[in-house]
C-alpha cells in the first residue's frame, strides 16, 4: 500500500465508524447527530466532487461532527497534490461540541492538513483574504441565518479562484436558497448539475422543494457587474 493509499484508508476507517457508531459525544439534546450532520450519501458526493476538481486547498464553514470535514480529508489524501490544506472555521466546536468533531480529524491523522478558527465566519473570512489564502473550494453549512449565508458567500467568492468550486448544503432551507440565489442571478455561478442526488436525505424542512447540497462553479474570468443590471433574486 503506498502512503496516499494508506492515509486514505485511515480517513475512510474513521468516517465508517462514525456513520455506524456516532461521534465519541454529542450536544444534549435528542437525535442530535442526525439532525446536524451531512449524511453519509452527500459526504461520498461530497468527497468525489472534491476528487474530479483535484482540489489542494479547500474552507470549510461548520464543523460540528465532521461528516462533512473527513470526506473532504479523504478527498484531499486521494488527490495528493504537494500542498493540501483544509481551513476550517467554527466558532462553537469548543464550547458546544467539545471538539467532538476535531478529535475525530485528529483521529484520522488530518490535523496535519487541517487549521481550525474558532471565531465566526464573518470574522476568519476577510482575515483569510487578507492574508492572501487561495482556495481550489469551499464547502459551507455553517450558521443558515440569510445574511450570513450571504457574507460566507461574498468573502469566499474572493477566496474561492475564479473557475473553482463553493458547494452549500441545506439549499432547502429558503435563508440559504435565497442568498445563493443572489450570486446565481447577478454573479455567474453555475450549478454543477447531477453532483449530489435530489431525493430527502437527512433531517430538513418538511414539504421542502428542493435538493439539499448544491455545487456551484463560479465565472472565470471573475467579473464584477454594474448595479445597473441587478437582476431582483
Ligand atoms: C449543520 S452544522 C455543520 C455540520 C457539519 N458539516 C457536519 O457534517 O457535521 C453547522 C455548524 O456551523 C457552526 N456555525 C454556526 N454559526 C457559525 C458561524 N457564524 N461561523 C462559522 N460556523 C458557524 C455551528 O457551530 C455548527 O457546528
Amino acid at each position: 500500500m503506498t502512503n496516499t493509499d494508506e492515509r486514505a484508508t485511515r480517513v475512510r476507517e474513521v468516517r465508517r465508524r462514525l456513520t455506524q457508531e456516532g461521534p465519541p459525544r454529542t450536544r444534549d439534546q435528542e437525535g442530535d447527530f442526525e439532525t446536524v450532520t451531512v449524511p453519509e450519501q452527500h459526504c461520498d458526493q461530497l468527497r468525489d466532487l472534491m476528487v474530479s476538481e483535484g482540489a489542494e486547498k479547500v474552507v470549510e464553514v461548520g464543523l460540528a461532527y465532521a461528516s462533512s470535514a473527513l470526506a473532504i480529508g479523504e478527498a484531499l489524501a486521494i488527490v495528493n497534490r504537494p500542498l493540501p490544506r483544509h481551513v476550517i472555521i467554527d466558532p462553537f466546536q469548543e464550547r458546544e461540541y467539545s471538539n467532538a468533531g476535531w478529535d475525530l480529524l485528529c483521529s484520522a491523522g488530518l490535523d496535519s492538513i487541517a487549521t481550525l478558527m474558532l471565531t465566526p465566519s464573518s470574522i476568519a473570512l476577510p482575515q483569510l483574504l487578507t492574508e492572501g489564502f487561495v482556495a481550489d473550494a469551499a464547502f459551507v453549512d455553517g450558521s443558515h441565518r440569510f445574511h450570513e449565508v450571504f457574507v460566507d458567500l461574498y468573502f469566499l467568492r474572493k477566496i474561492v479562484r475564479p473557475g473553482g468550486l463553493i458547494v452549500i448544503d441545506d439549499d432547502w432551507w429558503p435563508s440559504v436558497h435565497t442568498a445563493a440565489q443572489y450570486y446565481e442571478r447577478n454573479l455567474g455561478w453555475t450549478v454543477i448539475p447531477d453532483a449530489f442526488s435530489d431525493e430527502t436525505i437527512g433531517v430538513g424542512p418538511h414539504g421542502k422543494q428542493r435538493a439539499r447540497c448544491k455545487a456551484y462553479r463560479l465565472p472565470d474570468p471573475s467579473f464584477e457587474p454594474s448595479f445597473e443590471n441587478f437582476r431582483a433574486f
